[in-house]
């Protein structure tokens, strides 16, 4: 099997990234020319036939969440695209925004097509300034050729695409804080039901997509749902762009066709090439923050959905962080947690102070200060937040503690009542390295 595949991320690099002619060269846009042919149930029938499980975390089938959609008597119905991008390790997206933003563009024009939509958002994050600007010249540059805006390709169909900017705040990807922050309102995540599909931007049906499953529709579309899927495995379809970085060679995003193995995307030359400066792997992190840490013995897991989730692990948004030998575990959770701290919306108790104890339980692990008490209020809060949190941050803020207490309890534990037996810690390194 072929351990990377480029069909996603094809002209990522190799064309003008704005250029309506280049990506014309490339293939593009042939996708929506066929998709105006097509009947949106017809269209929506590929997309589930290709199994495209949404790219942008959690993984809920495109092909079901549009034909529920689809079903919906209201209009206008609105297209939002998910270009935050703010979970860490992530940078896939930013890839093809800069490098292909057309291809974002032609996958959402086809979706306005399925649902008669008129105008859609792209959230693209503020820190993402400059692939704004890209983004926005090729909105300009499709509206002047014909493939944006009023009239396209001389149908009745018109449709607009507005970019929104994020302000930094890693909640408004979460995808009703996304819809609250378009709006101008604070973003906070709305209490669900009312689903968006029913009850969205503007308080219309809305489609909210990742930035990933997006850039897939035009391949489906033109190659057929069934010969993209045949590049993954039976559960799931196709291809993942995955985004290496830590402690490992070759950094980078990789698109990779579901079902080789966690060892080849990180010990293969033609992916990760290893461990960074000779030394053994203790642990990676998958998905991002709020994402689960896996160990070297679960290294022949292949990735795709339904092996990572059998073995503890999960796609998520296709971060992989690797973390070596010299990581402290505990020093390494700290880091995640402050993340959680700093994101925390407030909005709802589990979240806002469950985070702080823990990172203060974790510090007093660090410190050699901790209680078997306070061992025992980390377990319970992990149970707590997960179960009690408002939205999927707070849900997902201890994956990452929770895999960990299990892998690593032993060296957990040896942090009672006796300062870091790591020695140096992670953070304490990276600050002394900067
Ligand atoms: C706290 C939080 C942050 C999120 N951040 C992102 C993000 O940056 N980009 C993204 O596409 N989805 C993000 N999601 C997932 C979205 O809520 C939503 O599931 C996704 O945009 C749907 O698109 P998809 O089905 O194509 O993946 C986040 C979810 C949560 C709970
Ligand atoms: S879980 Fe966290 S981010 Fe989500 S609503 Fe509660 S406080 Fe806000």
């Amino acid at each position: 099997m072929a351990l990377t595949k480029q069909l996603i991320s094809k002209n990522c690099g190799k064309i003008k990234p704005e250029s309506i002619d280049g990506y014309i060269q490339s293939g593009g846009y042939e996708g929506l020319k066929k998709a105006l042919t097509m009947q949106p149930k017809e269209i929506i029938a590929e997309v589930k036939a290709a199994k495209l499980l949404g790219r942008g975390g959690a993984a809920y089938p495109v092909g079901a969440k549009w034909e529920h959609l689809l079903e919906i008597p209201h209009s206008p119905k609105f297209i939002v695209c998910n270009a935050d991008e703010g979970e860490p390790g992530t940078f896939k997206d930013k890839i093809l925004l800069s490098q292909d933003p057309l291809r974002v563009i032609e996958g959402m024009t086809i979706a306005a097509h399925v649902f008669g939509s008129h105008d859609a958002y792209i959230y693209i994050r503020g820190e993402y300034l400059a692939i704004q600007k890209v983004f926005q010249q090729a909105i300009d540059n499709a509206i002047a050729e014909g493939y944006l805006g009023n009239r396209i390709l001389g149908t009745d169909f018109t449709f607009n695409i507005h970019i929104t900017s994020g302000a930094g705040a890693y909640v408004c990807g979460e995808n009703s804080a996304l819809l609250n922050s378009i709006e101008g309102k604070p973003g906070y995540p709305r209490i669900k039901p009312p689903h968006l599909a029913e009850v969205g931007l503007f308080s219309m049906p809305t489609l909210v997509n990742n930035v990933e499953s997006f850039a897939t529709i035009p391949t489906i579309v033109l190659d057929g749902g069934n010969q993209y899927a045949n590049y993954g495995t039976a559960d799931s379809g196709g291809t993942k762009l995955i985004c290496l970085s830590g402690l490992v060679v070759n950094q980078g995003v990789y698109e990779i066709p579901f079902g080789i193995t966690l060892r080849d995307i990180i010990y293969n030359p033609e992916i990760g090439g290893g461990i960074a400066n000779g030394k053994k792997l203790k642990f990676f992190h998958l998905g991002g923050q709020s994402g689960p840490c896996g160990i070297p013995e679960q290294l022949d897991t292949p990735y795709c959905y339904a092996a990572l989730r059998s073995a503890g692990l999960s796609v998520g948004s296709g971060a992989v962080v690797i973390l070596d030998e010299s990581v402290c575990v505990v020093d390494y959770l700290k880091g995640v947690t402050e993340f959680f701290i700093h994101e925390s919306c407030g909005k709802c108790t589990p979240c806002r102070e469950g985070n702080q104890k823990v990172y203060a339980i974790l510090c007093k692990l660090s410190d050699g200060t901790a209680t078997t008490q306070d061992f025992k209020l980390l377990k319970r809060l992990i149970t707590t937040m997960t179960a009690a949190s408002f939205c999927g941050l707070g849900q997902s803020a201890t994956i990452a503690l929770a895999t960990c207490l299990k892998h690593f309890s032993a060296e957990i534990e040896d942090h009672l009542h006796k300062k870091c037996p790591a020695g140096v810690c992670f953070q304490e390194q990276e600050r002394a390295a900067i």
